[in-house]
């Protein structure tokens, strides 16, 4: 996998750290809410799990799965939710985790999604942003990284369903995705 790789940009301690900053936030801002942590599939699986693990009150979680990318580099602006979560929001508190903002299409979406559901409150917890990018008008409330205008992968994030599993966020050599 690491052949595909130009560099490491976040090694793994940096990462484990950075996570526990992250939760710190979250536990302080939330404690004694009815909140509930909507995982968005699959690219913030891993953060996820990591972050939960860190909170020292009681969550609900949820899961859901969108897409706006095909398999791609370049978001279609088109969001399709393809599994919606199981629990109700209304009246709950919901922190929406995602792996990166992009162009924010995804975030703008699921953030109006939820409130017209009825969430009490809605946050946005992102791993990783690209600020550069961005179309729609979105920020985190928490982020772990704003990063320069590359294509990452690894702690769960992808290209093309690969490297998801790498521990690092890595930046991806352009002539992977250049070839497709
Ligand atoms: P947005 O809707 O354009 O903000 O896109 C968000 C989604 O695009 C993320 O959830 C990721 O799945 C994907 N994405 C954006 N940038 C990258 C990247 O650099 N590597 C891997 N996936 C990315
Ligand atoms: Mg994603």
């Amino acid at each position: 996998m690491y052949s595909d790789i130009e560099k490491i940009l976040i090694p793994k301690d940096e990462i484990h750290a950075k996570v526990k900053e992250i939760a710190a936030k979250i536990n302080e801002d939330y404690k004694g809410k009815n909140v509930i942590m909507v995982c968005i599939l699959r690219g913030a699986c891993v953060f996820f799990a990591d972050l939960i693990r860190e909170l020292d009150f009681n969550v609900a979680i949820d899961f859901m799965a969108v897409s706006s990318y095909g398999s791609g580099a370049e978001s279609s602006g088109i969001i399709n939710i393809k599994k919606d979560i199981s629990e109700k929001v209304a009246g709950k508190h919901v922190i929406i985790v995602e792996d990166i903002i992009d162009s924010g299409n995804t975030l703008f979406y699921l953030k109006k999604l939820f409130l017209e559901r009825k969430a009490s409150s809605v946050a946005v917890c992102a791993f990783l942003d690209k600020p550069e990018r961005r179309v729609k008008e979105i920020e985190a409330d928490y982020c772990g990284y704003s990063i320069p205008n590359a294509f990452v992968v690894g702690y769960g994030l992808d290209y093309a369903e690969s490297y998801r599993n790498l521990p690092e966020v890595c930046v991806l050599k352009s002539q992977v995705y250049e070839k497709h």
